[in-house]
């Protein structure tokens, strides 16, 4: 399909969410494609699913360089890729209004809890230890904020009983690989509008959050 979306995909880690986003786009009616993944770590699992599937793979280091530095040379990769949206997926680090204002309203993250609630690092032991019973994963647009721009859609999962945070964590993972694909398609059809500060998904309704009891 030419004509397709152009995303580049930001990773940090094992990239298992990027995979998912492969898989999803090698699908000849889905309307994007990874035109690049760029990571900060040279030994990213992510940067070797890229290659194995013949997308540019990046490595921007942020060794001894001012955050501005970095996020420059991010968006300049981005924009060598001719990237319309960023989707990150599992990347590390915060983004400046460098980064962000070179991309408006275009940049998805995944988060493994419900947000707002277990923002930040561990999600699935944050849940675990506040005793909830239902947690999940949100992809929300990025603000300059951690884990705090405007919500586009939710995965909720249940908490068993004897989950640890590694068990819960997996559960999550299966689910944030059902939505995350189904929001980036959302996004390379236009569908994902920020006017006056507030967020529009032009879907219908009901498809913004999906559940998973099984697993
Ligand atoms: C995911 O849980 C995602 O929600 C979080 O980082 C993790 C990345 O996992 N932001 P992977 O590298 O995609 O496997």
């Amino acid at each position: 399909m030419s004509g397709r979306v152009r995303i580049g995909v930001l990773a940090s880690g094992a990239g298992s969410n990027l995979q998912a986003l492969i898989d999803a786009s090698n699908s000849p009616d889905y309307p994007a494609q990874i035109a690049a993944v760029i990571s900060n770590r040279r030994d990213a699992g992510a940067l070797e699913r890229a290659r194995a599937a013949g997308i540019p793979a990046v490595w921007i280091s942020h060794r001894d360089k001012e955050r501005a530095a970095v996020d420059r040379a991010l968006v300049g990769a981005l924009q060598e890729h001719g990237c319309a949206w960023v989707a990150l997926a599992g990347f590390m680090r915060i983004l400046s209004p460098v980064f962000l204002d070179a991309f408006p309203h275009r940049v998805l993250n995944i988060h493994p809890a419900l947000l707002p609630a277990f923002p930040g690092m561990h999600a699935a032991k944050q849940a675990l230890d506040a005793g909830v019973c239902i947690t999940g994963a949100t992809v929300h647009l990025v603000d300059a904020g951690m884990d705090t721009g405007p919500i586009v859609a939710q995965g909720g999962v249940p908490v068993r009983a004897g989950d640890t945070a590694d068990t819960l964590q997996q559960r999550i993972r299966s689910i944030e690989h059902r939505l995350y694909p189904r929001v980036l398609q959302w996004a390379a059809e236009g569908r994902i509008h920020v006017q006056a500060g507030q967020l529009t998904v032009d879907v219908p309704d009901g498809q913004r959050w999906i559940w998973n009891d099984d697993g």
